[in-house]
């Protein structure tokens, strides 16, 4: 079940990029930028990620960013999860980024965006994965503060293809946000929003009513509420879930206690993903393996979730088309005869 699940071809729809910050590149970039860390080595840091919900990962989240100062900086930040992301058979990603946590330390937004861009660029090239960047506004921070970050963003516009929502949910409903969702789509991005993580059911249905989401982020909670469950099916709107984050944020007690087993069931769009995999233990590939056998899903579970991937992706008609045929010839071919997902360029 393992080997399948990395060996699946997918698209990953909710990885953080500044949650695929690995504890060797973080003190690798302070002693660069010469950053002073609170811990001593990276075992003391990694012992540090320890959760006990999302408020008390978020501290460390971006204590650790604090070291991201430079173009390169988030080029190699970006390099680093595209090498991880092909050995899990990522063939296309849609990558969030939170500027907000970078302009407020005096990085320029086009630091980031220009870093991010070229690790883009050169993992299309070298490993054949295509990728869009998600730019997400922190729901803590004032509406406000989004939109002047929106503004930032517009000469930008074609490297962003959606504008999420992040951070902190409880007390910061969607609907601090409609204004700025609003003028998000009037620029012709796509828009989605984490809902239903640690946030009510009412926080999704805002979502999709004031925010007008082409996806929930996460959405586990929708399951309390039938009425959301059977709009979210109509509708055929995806969740992109990241089972090993719920364990870890404390979403859910064990990984067999996971609803994604339900959503299946209920027909819902659901995905798999690994929301912030350097902290969470696993990238996607892991967390379709992990998942799969915590709930003892069939191979033709994964399969679903692997074609429900590509389904909700951003992408044009053809690009689907091509990535569900190459689903196609994977999920069908043993797996001793099948090639990598991902290899187009061994060099
Ligand atoms: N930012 C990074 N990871 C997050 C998560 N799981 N929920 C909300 N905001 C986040
Ligand atoms: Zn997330």
């Amino acid at each position: 079940m393992r080997a399948a699940a990395f060996r699946l071809p997918k698209a990953e729809l909710h990885v953080h990029i500044e949650g695929t910050f690995e504890p060797e590149l973080i003190f690798a970039l302070a002693e660069r930028n010469r950053v002073a860390l609170p811990y001593a080595s990276v075992d003391a840091l990694r012992r540090a990620y320890q959760f006990t919900d999302l408020q008390s990962f978020l501290g460390l989240y971006y204590a650790a960013m604090n070291v991201l100062r430079t173009e390169r900086d988030f080029a190699e930040l970006a390099h680093a999860y595209f090498a991880r992301a092909r050995e899990q058979g990522v063939v296309h990603a849609e990558i969030f980024f939170d500027p907000q946590a970078h302009t407020a330390r005096g990085v320029a937004f086009e630091t980031v965006i220009d870093g991010l861009w070229s690790a883009v660029r050169e993992s299309e090239q070298r490993y054949g994965i295509t990728s869009k960047l998600i730019m997400c506004f922190l729901r803590d921070q004032s509406a406000e503060s989004a939109l002047v970050t929106l503004e930032q963003a517009l000469p930008y516009g074609e490297r962003i293809v959606a504008v999420g929502l992040d951070s902190a949910e409880v007390g910061n409903p969607p609907s601090k946000f409609q204004r700025i969702f609003e003028r998000a789509l009037a620029e012709g991005w796509k828009t989605v929003a984490h809902a239903g993580e640690e946030g009510p059911p009412a926080y999704v249905w805002e979502a999709l009513d004031l925010l007008q989401v082409s996806r929930v982020d996460h959405g586990v909670r929708s399951l309390e509420d039938p009425r959301l469950v059977a709009r979210l099916r109509d509708e055929r709107i995806p969740l992109t879930v990241c089972p090993l984050s719920n364990v870890k944020l404390r979403v859910v007690d064990t990984l067999r206690d996971h609803p994604l087993a339900r959503m299946l069931g209920e027909r819902l769009i659901a995905t798999v993903n690994s929301d912030d995999p350097a902290y969470f233990g696993g990238y996607v590939g892991d967390n379709f393996a992990a998942v799969a056998d915590a709930l003892d899903l069939p191979p033709s579970a994964l399969v679903t979730l692997a074609r429900n991937s590509f389904e909700a992706a951003f992408v044009d008609a053809p690009t689907r088309a091509a990535y569900l045929a190459r689903l196609a010839v994977a999920s069908t071919s043993a797996p001793a005869a099948a090639s990598p997902a991902t290899v187009v360029d061994e060099a």
